[in-house]
């Protein structure tokens, strides 16, 4: 339905309020789904998601997120490119694929390769870079097969569900760094 950069197994559209609201909503509020990211563990309101389509949909320049979606027009997921410095090149990315049901299939690395192929061959950017704690096996397992590599690590960085955890350092090169 959407048209939308695509994949071999997904594509990433605009996102669209009256489509792909109500799936970040139950999503980011689900604490399986949230477990290892970065953000989540604060009950995320209808009124601040709203805010975040807002803010995503005005401010393209800064900000690039898109839903995923199957071939078949599945909504599946998000991914982003964010803080984006035209300056630099750089943008930091993350990816959420909500539907559970979906995960291990491949689709998150097909989204990332898009994503990738998408930053570097439309909007010119040179490198991307990503966080991962430590304890998220399938996001590093993830950008590691869609061309990232780690480049540091920071002993507890971050809290999450009860301790400090360390956090995984990984870029994305244009030209293969
Ligand atoms: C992380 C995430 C995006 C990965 O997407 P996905 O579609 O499940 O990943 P893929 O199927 O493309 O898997 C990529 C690799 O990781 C492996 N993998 C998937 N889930 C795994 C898990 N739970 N543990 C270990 N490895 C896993 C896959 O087997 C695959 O490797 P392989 O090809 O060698 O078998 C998805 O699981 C997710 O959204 N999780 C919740 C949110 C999240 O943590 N986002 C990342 C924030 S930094």
């Amino acid at each position: 339905m959407l048209p939308g950069w695509t994949g071999e197994k997904v594509k990433l559209v605009p996102l669209e309020k009256e489509r792909h609201l109500e799936n970040a909503l139950r999503w980011l509020n689900d604490p399986e789904v949230t477990q290892w990211t970065l953000g989540g563990d604060f009950p995320l309101t209808r009124l601040a998601e709203e805010e975040w389509f807002d803010r995503m949909m005005r401010h393209p320049d800064r900000d690039v997120a898109f839903a995923i979606e199957t071939l078949e027009d599945e909504h599946i997921g998000f991914t982003g490119i964010h803080q984006i410095s035209w300056r630099h090149g750089t943008g930091i990315t993350g990816t959420l694929i909500g539907r559970k049901d979906y995960w291990g299939k491949g689709y998150g690395t097909d989204a990332v390769r898009v994503r990738t192929r998408y930053a570097f061959e439309v909007l010119g950017l040179r490198m991307l870079l990503s966080e991962v704690l430590v304890e998220n096996h399938a996001s590093l397992k993830m950008l590691l097969k869609a061309g990232y590599r780690e480049v540091g690590r920071i002993p507890r960085r971050y809290w999450k569900r009860g301790a400090y955890r360390d956090v995984i350092l990984l870029v994305c090169e244009r030209d293969g760094g």
